[in-house]
């Protein structure tokens, strides 16, 4: 009996390894992704290898945390390490003028004014990497826990333990929290920099991956996510909104008109889903789409604002990215209409400035040679089809070229069905059309019938090994 088990457990064991590629987690630009279809559970099996990738990027982030601002060597202007700093990465200071021979490193940060380079000051490294690279890590680490809490066949409350300690750590544990304020945040030092610019406030945005993971242990009633843990992130969310609105760089930012504004907004959004302010969340959302929306996309499904002279489809890319405000919208209001058809006036809708990228990125071939915006593509692209269908398998031939494994992406766990049928919004129908194309064992696109069901069943078995692993 127990030699029969074993040996099908390395038999099952073997088959993941062989047909769940190992790739390193990464980090997709923004994502909400919708705690009610999480929580409801009705998950198609042609998602569960998928499923599979989720849980090991649960474990491989977690092995990167715990995080906490005050794992930073240096100290902040303010003498608090519990205040975040991050420093602009291409600043270097010119002391010629300060021309005192025993300046201390400290003093040289305070003293001398700093200039912008192209090349990245190496001493940056180190306190952006406990800041900025911190929060990614972070938001990543929460988001993937939570679903993991809930996609797990076993061990699930080892997920939310992660993902509820990582909240802890970072915001609320006395000793390692971070203060309510970005006023540090992307400093460029020197006599005129020591208070942060404006812009850092970008750095917070994955504030959307950490409300959709904190939603979704809420929406799956998850007893390790206690009342106490959530009126902590209240409160904490809380001033850090006063700070957003009242301080000079929230208000600088919040008037941004491009993928930074964008940000700004979906950053607000998420904060007030957060502390249970759906009306706040609501307006902010309204007001965005009905203003700085309305000039960011033109005719052609271009998106002129986002332009900079070397990496205008990285930018491009940024602000489709941050247009996750449109699920946070319908979240937040389920009966209003969606913004995925909201016209600018130029005539541009979202969907048409994912064509127009889509369609730069194939045309400019930048997957081996650009700084991986066809792959931050690739989630987008999958959005777009699980919304609107893809009956000319557009997108699908596009996910294809990116990515032969794309079934076996987080993204295509939350973005179904990818081709045709009722939309992603639609999911609590359930009795959807829509056949979402897979790849199989041997790498090529077909929907899993026959032994491909067959082999898609044996491994979802495999997936309690997956998960006997743990976080
Ligand atoms: C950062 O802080 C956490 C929480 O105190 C700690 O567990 C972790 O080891 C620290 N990481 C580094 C790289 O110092
Ligand atoms: C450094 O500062 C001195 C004067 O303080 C100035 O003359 C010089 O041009 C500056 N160098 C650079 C590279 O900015
Ligand atoms: C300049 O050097 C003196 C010692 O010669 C030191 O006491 C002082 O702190 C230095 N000033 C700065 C700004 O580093
Ligand atoms: C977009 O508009 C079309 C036509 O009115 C409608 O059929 C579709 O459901 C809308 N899609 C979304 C996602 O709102
Ligand atoms: C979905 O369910 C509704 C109501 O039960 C039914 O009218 C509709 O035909 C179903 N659609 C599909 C595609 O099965």
């Amino acid at each position: 009996m127990v030699h029969e088990f074993f040996r099908s457990s390395i038999l099952l064991t073997l088959l993941v390894i062989c047909c769940v590629q190992v790739q390193a987690a990464s980090s997709y630009i923004n994502e909400f992704v919708d705690p009610k279809f999480i929580a409801a559970k009705q998950f198609d099996i042609r998602t569960n290898l998928a499923g599979i990738t989720i849980l090991r990027w649960a474990n491989q982030y977690s092995k990167k945390g715990p995080w906490s601002v005050t794992n930073s060597t240096v100290i902040p202007p303010s003498g608090d390490r519990h205040d975040y700093m991050s420093w602009m990465s291409n600043t270097w200071p010119n002391c010629t003028a300060v021309n005192n021979v025993t300046l201390t490193e400290e003093n040289k940060w305070k003293f001398c004014p700093y200039v912008h380079r192209i090349e990245t000051n190496p001493d940056t490294v180190n306190v952006n990497a406990a800041s900025v690279h911190a929060f990614n890590d972070l938001a990543n680490a929460v988001l993937y826990n939570a679903i993991g809490s809930v996609i797990a066949r076993i061990n699930n409350d080892a997920y939310s333990r992660s993902s509820v300690s990582y909240l802890q750590t970072w915001f609320l544990d006395p000793e390692k929290r971070m203060n309510p304020n970005l006023n540090y945040a992307q400093m460029k030092r020197g006599p005129k920099g020591q208070l942060g610019h404006y812009g850092g406030i970008l750095q917070l945005r994955a504030f959307v991956k950490i409300a959709s993971g904190i939603l979704i242990l809420r929406e799956s009633k998850s007893s390790i996510y206690t009342p106490d843990i959530d009126q902590g992130m209240i409160a904490w969310c809380n001033q850090y909104i006063q700070w957003l609105r009242a301080g000079v760089q929230g208000a600088r930012e919040s008037l941004s008109v491009n993928y930074h504004g964008t940000f700004y907004s979906a950053q607000l959004a998420a904060l007030q889903l957060i502390v249970n302010d759906r009306q706040g969340a609501i307006n902010t959302i309204d007001a965005f789409f009905n203003s700085k929306f309305m000039n960011q996309i033109d005719s052609t499904g271009e998106q002129p604002l986002e332009w900079n002279t070397t990496h205008v489809q990285h930018y491009r890319t940024l602000n489709l990215g941050a247009l996750s405000l449109v699920r946070m919208a319908k979240y937040a209001n389920s009966t209003s209409n969606s913004y995925w058809n909201k016209t600018t006036s130029q005539g541009g809708t979202i969907q048409s400035a994912v064509d127009f990228a889509m369609t730069q990125a194939l045309a400019n071939n930048n997957s081996a040679t650009g700084p991986g915006d066809l792959r931050h593509l690739e989630p987008l692209v999958a959005a777009a089809a699980s919304t609107f269908g893809d009956p000319d398998k557009k997108y699908e031939t596009f996910l294809l070229q990116a990515d032969p494994t794309y079934a076996q992406k987080p993204y295509f766990f939350w973005n179904q069905p990818l081709s045709g049928g009722s939309s992603f919004e639609d999911h609590n129908g359930k009795n959807g059309t829509g056949r979402p194309r897979a790849v199989n064992a041997s790498g090529r696109v077909g929907e899993f019938d026959g032994i491909g069901r067959l082999v898609l069943l044996v491994l979802s078995s495999a997936l309690a090994i997956e998960l006997l692993l743990g976080p």
